[in-house]
């Protein structure tokens, strides 16, 4: 990796209570499933080339989830890494799972559980999950309050047991986060948020205060990605893309802001890893802030 990369990731960040140290530009794997995150991928050979190039690049943050193909994302890692360089940090998901039908369901009991931390275990070839998100199946557009102390009592037993090293959390409300933290040490939260979808700006703050990482699901708008003139006429103004804009703009918006793009494509993956070296001015990013405010009245 060169000097020049390592500085231009975004910086580094330490989860909060951990040894475990990445740049603030990583890699979400999503993408490497076949259409709908179901099956294999298209193009096999390119998912391995875009995880390799990743890492090459000094990536070492990479987001999965089990439920991803499923098994399959988790096993293009292993492929693709295993076994895997000192220092990356590979993130995985429980609370959902995948039924023929392509569904997404709940796995929420204990059993659900230890079998979701075995497959994770099985499948990307590790003894112990560096962190695993509690991921709240909540609503269609979101999180939904409810308690989820009986599943993070549940991860905080495979933690005790050595099967786990950290618990974040994911998709979940402000309420959620403070029932798990009174009942373990919260590295992470992943949640929906981007230039157009805001509804966390409160609970980023929070978080910042704390040290822990907001780490936003959709940073480029997900299955829809973002549209908006602003940001196609922010990005023609300083010769860069729309997506490395967006980017760039979560990467301002808080220092405890930790980006995971997915893409399939390695073109995308080194225009996502560009967006560490784009500064924004304070009228551009004001600029770019409006974009929540129109969203937020167009709906
Ligand atoms: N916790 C959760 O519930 C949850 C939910 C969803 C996702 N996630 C995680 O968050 C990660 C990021 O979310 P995401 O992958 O769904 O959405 P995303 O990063 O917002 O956007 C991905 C989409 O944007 C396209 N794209 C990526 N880079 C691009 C570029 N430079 N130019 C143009 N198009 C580009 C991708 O297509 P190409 O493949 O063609 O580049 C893909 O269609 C996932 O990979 C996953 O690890 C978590």
């Amino acid at each position: 990796m060169s000097e020049m990369t390592k500085t231009t990731l975004g910086g580094r960040f330490t989860f909060p209570g951990t040894s475990l140290t990445v740049q603030r530009i990583g890699y979400g794997a999503m993408q490497l499933a076949g259409p709908g995150v179901w099956g294999p991928p298209k193009d096999p050979d390119g998912a391995i080339t875009v995880l390799r190039e990743a890492v090459a690049a000094g990536v070492n943050h990479i987001d999965t989830a089990d439920f991803y193909g499923p098994h399959i994302t988790n096993q293009i890692i292993r492929q693709a890494l295993h076994p895997y360089p000192t220092g990356l940090v590979i993130i995985t998901k429980l609370g959902a799972r995948r039924p023929p039908d392509k569904s997404w369901q709940p796995a929420i009991s204990p059993q659900d559980l230890t079998e979701g931390v075995h497959d994770n275990l099985r499948n990307l070839g590790l003894d112990a999950l560096d962190i695993v998100n509690y991921r709240a199946m909540g609503a269609i557009h979101g999180p939904a309050e409810g308690s989820i102390a009986e599943q993070v009592a549940a991860l905080a037993d495979h933690r005790r047991k050595g099967l786990i090293r950290h618990i974040g959390l994911s998709n979940v409300t402000a309420a959620q986060v403070a029932e798990a933290q009174a009942i373990t040490d919260i590295v992470c939260v992943q949640n929906s948020y981007n230039l157009a979808q805001r509804h966390d700006d409160a609970l980023i703050e929070d978080l910042a205060r704390q040290g822990i990482p907001y780490v936003p699901f959709f940073p480029l708008g997900g299955f829809t990605p973002l549209q908006s003139s602003t940001l196609s006429d922010v990005a023609g103004r300083l010769g860069a893309t729309p997506m490395k804009v967006a980017l760039a703009w979560l990467l301002h918006r808080s220092p405890n802001i930790l980006l995971i793009p997915g893409t399939s494509s390695v073109a995308h993956l080194r225009e996502n890893l560009a967006a560490g070296q784009l500064t924004l001015s304070p009228q551009v990013l004001e600029e770019l802030d409006g974009i929540a405010v129109t969203a937020e009245v167009a709906h």
